[in-house]
């Protein structure tokens, strides 16, 4: 996607070839910085921090903080430390896990000396595919925002309503939910974006309406409470959300209130679509209530809200009486019931064990 006009993508190889280098996603919108990741350390804190942040962009991140790994220490002890380090950061995304397996598979089987080269190549393809994974989806989801414009007068935007940051910043490129957004966009598809603001950490108001706006894409910003009244006034014509982990049997874990808002479109019949990259979906689960690990975050983020001042600087304050307790579960699950279909990039499945396995028949053997 483009930052002022460049091509950008949010996790790269600094150009001196030492680092690698990614956009702080805590910073924005209000601050453009550039982090450098030269170590493990680092790159286990760029996730749990969530200076990076998004199920793909997890993996990724994870894959090129095993190349940092490797430079540090690539006997079979430094392996296994750095798969220990990386999977502890955040627990519900579980393209985390995917990325590191993928790493340790290929890189146990190799003396340590190849070890980082072979992680770098592997974090590289990482990437490329997440890029190409995220394309696809786009162009598997184009025709339902096709099929919803033809319905309506010529010029009346498509209103699209999305929660969390399920866009590019969430992924290496494109976004899961976005990209069929941004191909009906870049298609001269008039279509308009309801953010939910997605509290606590506000994934929706600050990257969700930040990348859209930098795109070009027409977009509100509204209070997570506000979807429901828009969906019984016929202003939503179909939802469409990420995931950081779907079961075998198309239950969806993504961002908390995801839930929330499938109810709501389940009663007001708005089709509810659910962008799926095939490294999120977890085979060894069946039922998300019951078997997707749920993050528990920091009670302060629910207290407190950061945002800029009007003197440009920014700040952090405490919204709650100082004593209140707070609660602060980051996901919920959607249950495959109130899903219309999941995105892939094989095509629209439906969102059922026998769905999931008519896109990815390679998985009935597994
Ligand atoms: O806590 P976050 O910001 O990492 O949560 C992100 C989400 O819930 C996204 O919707 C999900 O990862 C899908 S990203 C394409």
């Amino acid at each position: 996607m483009k930052v002022k006009g460049r091509p950008t993508r949010t996790i790269w190889q600094a150009s001196d070839g030492g680092a690698v280098e990614i956009i702080d996603q805590t910073k924005l919108p209000h601050v453009w910085e550039v982090a450098r990741l030269v170590s493990l350390a680092d790159a286990a804190r760029a996730i749990k921090a969530m200076l990076v942040r998004g199920a793909p962009l997890i993996g990724a991140t994870a894959g090129y903080g095993m190349w940092l790994a490797m430079r540090e220490d690539s006997s079979d002890q430094g392996l296994s430390t750095a798969y220990e380090t990386l999977y502890a950061t955040r627990p519900t995304a579980v393209n985390l896990r995917w990325a590191l397996d993928a790493a340790r598979a290929r890189l146990s089987l190799l003396p340590p000396s190849e070890r980082p080269s072979a992680a770098l190549r592997l974090a590289e393809e990482i990437c490329e595919e997440d890029v190409a994974i995220n394309r696809g989806i786009g162009t598997s989801g184009l025709p339902v925002i096709e099929a919803l414009a033809a319905a309506k007068a010529k010029g009346e935007p498509v209103n699209i309503l999305t929660h969390c940051n399920a866009g590019w910043l969430a992924t290496v490129d494109w976004g899961t939910a976005t990209a069929p957004i941004y191909m009906a966009h870049d298609a001269g598809i008039p279509v308009h974006v309801w953010v939910d603001e997605t509290r606590p950490r506000n994934q929706g108001a600050s990257l969700t309406a930040w990348e859209l706006g930098n795109h070009g894409v027409l977009h509100t910003v509204i209070v997570d409470n506000a979807g429901g009244h828009y969906m019984q006034h016929g202003q939503v014509d179909m939802v469409i959300t990420g995931t950081d982990r779907t079961t075998a049997s198309g239950d969806v874990c993504n961002k908390i209130g995801t839930y929330l808002k499938a109810l709501a479109a389940k009663d007001n019949g708005v089709p509810f679509y659910v962008g799926l990259p095939s490294p999120t979906i977890d085979w060894t689960i069946e039922d998300g209530v019951r078997d997707v690990p749920i993050e528990e975050r920091s009670a302060d983020e629910v207290k407190r809200m950061t945002g800029r001042l009007d003197d440009g600087s920014i700040a952090s304050v405490l919204i709650t009486p100082e004593d209140s307790p707070a609660a602060n579960p980051a996901f919920d699950v959607t249950p495959a019931r109130l899903i219309t279909g999941l995105i892939t990039e094989r095509g629209i499945a439906e969102p059922s064990t026998e769905g999931l396995l008519a896109l990815f028949p390679e998985r009935r053997a597994a």
